[in-house]
């Protein structure tokens, strides 16, 4: 049986206020039980052929974020559409401007520091809960866009170097970044930056090799291939996270008309937070 033509009842949340510290919902795996991962303190790269379910796995992450009042959101879409219905509740939203991106991602450097210096300050490792302190996240829609297609050489190696610089050192900080590539090879992301991503969902990919350059070298051979995965199979993927062993899943989708309705119900917790006297 697979995991597409299999119905369940699935638990239904609340559309109301939650936290980025909670388990966001990705899918259903093979048995159709939720596959929820906390991403908090953590970054995801999704990688996979075009059309295998990339842009729409980074649209449910932002879902959540968009409903947790403890959660910005930094867009960078070369393709402006693919994230571009967010745009009412996000703090910042990068479109086909690497001058853009740079400046944004600078800025978030910036505030990464601080946030190392208050935490240094107070004798802490890492932001909690309890510190009220926003989460901001981060999420790129394929980074090859940015790193090899658009402006020069040194704008790439500067758009590389903040976006590894953030991968490594923003999850105390409350930075989490989530990232797409087609494909996560040498020439689109150096392999140093690749492996900072703790968590990897791997779509369907045309080869094995494809599949290990983005879950990492060894697991095709251990039976865990992206290659396996029928090409109309959109949106089921290897996920790579808690539990350290690939994870066979179907991601949720949300359609445009999902993601609106969503998004208003996101501006207006955004606008009266819970506990705010205007609420
Ligand atoms: N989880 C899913 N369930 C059902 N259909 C999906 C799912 N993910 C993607 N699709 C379908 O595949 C199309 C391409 O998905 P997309 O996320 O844009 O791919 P990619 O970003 O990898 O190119 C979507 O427009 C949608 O029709
Ligand atoms: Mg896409």
């Amino acid at each position: 049986m697979t995991i597409l033509n299999r119905r369940r009842t699935r638990r239904n949340r609340p559309a109301g206020p939650r936290s980025i510290y909670d388990p966001i919902s990705f899918g259903i795996d093979e048995n159709g039980d939720p596959v929820e991962v906390t991403l908090m303190y953590r970054n995801l790269l999704d990688g996979g052929e075009p059309g295998s379910g990339k842009s729409s796995l980074l649209n449910t992450i932002i879902g959540h974020a968009a409903l947790c009042t403890d959660a910005r959101l930094w867009l960078f879409d070369g393709k402006i559409v693919e994230l571009g219905l967010w745009r009412p509740v996000a703090d910042v939203f990068v479109g086909n401007s690497i001058g853009l991106a740079l400046d944004r991602l600078r800025e978030l450097q910036s505030e990464m520091d601080i946030r190392y210096t208050q935490l240094d300050a107070a004798g802490r490792r890492k932001i909690v809960q309890t510190d009220g302190l926003d989460v901001i996240l981060c999420v790129i829609d394929e980074l090859a866009y940015y790193s090899v297609t658009i402006g020069t050489k040194d704008e790439q190696e500067e758009f590389r170097t903040l976006v590894r610089d953030l991968v490594a050192r923003g999850r105390a900080a409350g930075i989490i970044v989530v990232a797409a590539t087609q494909r996560p090879s040498a020439d689109i992301i150096p392999t140093s930056l690749r492996d900072l991503f703790g968590y990897r969902v791997a779509f369907r990919c045309t080869t094995d090799s494809s599949s290990d350059i983005i879950l990492s070298v060894g697991w095709a051979k251990e039976g865990f291939s992206a290659k396996d995965i029928r090409p109309e199979d959109r949106g089921v993927g290897w996920l790579l996270a808690e539990g350290g062993i690939p994870r066979r899943f179907k991601a949720a989708y949300l359609t445009d008309a999902h993601i609106r309705a969503v998004v208003n119900v996101a501006r207006r917790l955004r606008d009266n937070p819970p506990g705010d006297p205007a609420a």
